[in-house]
């Protein structure tokens, strides 16, 4: 079956589609129907010449996301947003849709997350969707191309791995209890022993109950674990592994990062070298402390503010501006919906902005006095990565806020070699990693120390007892990834039926 995404190469041929109406305008003797079939989407033109009456009166008849079977002629034409428009010659209808629920016009978040089983069918979220396939692949490309072995970490765990404030627990047949796993990580430790250089590609759940944009209750996460590799190695990894997923994406996704408007700014600065912090300079430079480059954190985001001050200035001039030309009337009823809609679509521009020129100041303020020790929040995370167009990279970290299987250095044990990468553009984190714990004792203290059930973790400190190695890995967060490259503002828009803190439907 021919694929829209195809036609261009059978030019002048007549061929047929399947797909659903995504819009429609009629004139007296032709309709132009969008057919999109989850390929792409194509202009179809039903002229009464070609078609005939009663063809053309059924093309007139279908509403928005009607199933369809179109038969017509390939014509390229640079006019059209994809190039290509077919002439058609043939129609047949699988089901008149009835009134479809989602139209051009803004809807609120709640209904259309309430629809998101035919939400997905919009543009953008087609968008985010294939950039979402075209991320998974390249993420096993990548591994593939690399010499590492794709492996499995179970879900229902026995023990926790990231802490046991965000378990899911659930009842094990009769007597146990069993957790939605957090992370595949201590499997893959293990697998890591077996076969070298392995990664898993699985599931996580943790019971965040934020409404924060950017946590999942259940998220996909990558894992790579290696054998005989430190903190140094770990960092040359996922530099080089996010770097070819970014490019990736720029590379095949052309028309999607169109739809989705998205700056590519970012993939093009995406070959520099990202900086390496360690955790007590990131902190002195989220104070203001310190400069990078010559550049303070705290003033850049002053001169953020007064940016998103001026422009939401500007925006709102512009709304003024355009109600003054519908006030005026004497205008067509076709320019009274243009400009009714401009003013719609600016309003919600100028929302984001006035959101944005509360919010700046609120994070210098939670920069400004951050105490040392503490793990980032949003607020640092965005005045730390201002200062990049990269992702950079935040290492050594303080022992007391992170996980128990994290190495310590040697010489300032109260600090261990964990790296987050931050994500530029204010994405947040998107992956984590460290070097492990190699010393039995320590890793029996740890597990003590924070209060994590010794039985559980018996097997794996097995894999110190025999033939123990140095080894590191990371995780990734898929749909932490996908946000960053689709530039969506909630996570919820990365993955088709998102779970999190409130929403379990649809
Ligand atoms: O930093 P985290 O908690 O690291 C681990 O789980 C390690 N065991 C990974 C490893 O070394 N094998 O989580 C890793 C990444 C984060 O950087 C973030 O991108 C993502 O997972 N993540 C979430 N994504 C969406 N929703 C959530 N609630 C997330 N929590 C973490």
């Amino acid at each position: 079956m021919l694929q829209i995404q195809d036609i261009a190469k059978q030019e002048g041929q007549t061929v047929t589609l399947n797909g659903w109406v995504e819009s429609k305008r009629t004139g007296g003797k032709v309709a132009f129907v969008t057919l999109r079939d989850g390929s792409g989407f194509v202009e179809c033109i039903f002229s009464l010449e070609s078609v005939g009456e009663e063809t053309l009166e059924n093309a007139k008849r279908l509403t928005q996301e009607s199933s369809v079977q179109i038969t017509g002629k390939v014509v390229l034409n640079e006019k059209q947003e994809f190039g290509t428009e077919i002439h058609a010659t043939g129609l047949k209808i699988y089901q008149i849709a009835a009134e479809y629920p989602i139209s051009r016009k803004e809807h609120g978040v709640d209904f259309l997350m309430n629809n998101r089983h035919l939400w997905l069918r919009s543009r953008r979220q087609w968008a985010v969707l294939r950039i979402r396939n075209r991320v998974k692949f390249a993420i096993h490309q990548f591994f593939q191309e690399n010499g590492f072995v794709q492996t499995d970490a179970p879900l229902l765990t026995g023990n926790a791995c990231e802490g046991t404030t965000t378990l899911f627990e659930t009842e094990y047949y009769e007597k146990d209890v069993a957790y939605l796993s957090q992370s595949g990580q201590l499997y893959a430790e293990a697998i890591a022993m077996a076969l070298g250089k392995v990664y898993t590609f699985g599931p996580t759940f943790r019971a965040e109950r934020s409404s924060t944009p950017r946590h999942l209750s259940e998220f996909w996460m990558i894992e790579p674990e290696m054998a005989f590799y430190d903190l140094e190695m770990d960092m040359e990894l996922i530099e080089a592994f996010v770097k070819y997923i970014v490019n990736a994406v720029y590379a095949d996704c052309k028309t999607e990062l169109a739809i989705l408007e998205r700056d590519t700014i970012l993939f093009e600065n995406i070959n520099k070298p990202f900086p390496r912090i360690t955790y007590s300079d990131a902190v002195k430079i989220i104070q203001g402390k310190m400069t990078w480059n010559g550049r303070n954190a705290i003033d850049t985001l002053r001169t953020q503010l007064a940016k998103v001050e001026a422009d939401l200035q500007a925006k709102n001039a512009e709304i003024a501006e355009t109600e003054n030309l519908l006030e005026k009337g004497g205008i067509s009823k076709g320019q009274v919906n243009y400009f009714q809609n401009k003013i719609d679509r600016l309003k919600v521009e100028a929302r984001k902005l006035e959101d944005k020129s509360k919010e700046i100041p609120e994070w210098i303020e939670a920069s400004l006095s951050f105490p040392d020790g503490e793990d980032f929040g949003s607020p640092q995370e965005k005045a730390l990565t201002s200062l990049f167009d990269t992702p950079v990279m935040v290492y050594k970290w303080p022992r007391a806020i992170k996980a128990f299987y994290m190495k310590r250095y040697k010489d300032d044990p109260e600090f261990v070699k964990g790296v987050d990468l931050l994500a530029p553009e204010g994405f947040g984190e998107i992956v984590g990693g460290s070097e492990r714990e190699t010393d039995l004792q320590i890793l029996v203290d740890a597990i003590n120390h924070h209060n994590l059930p010794m039985e559980a973790f018996e097997w794996y400190l097995d894999l110190r007892r025999f033939g123990s190695v140095p080894h590191a890995g990371f995780g990734l967060g898929f749909e932490r990834v996908v946000m960053w490259l689709t530039g969506v503002s909630h996570i919820r828009e990365t993955i088709p039926f998102p779970r999190y803190y409130g929403r379990l439907f649809p």
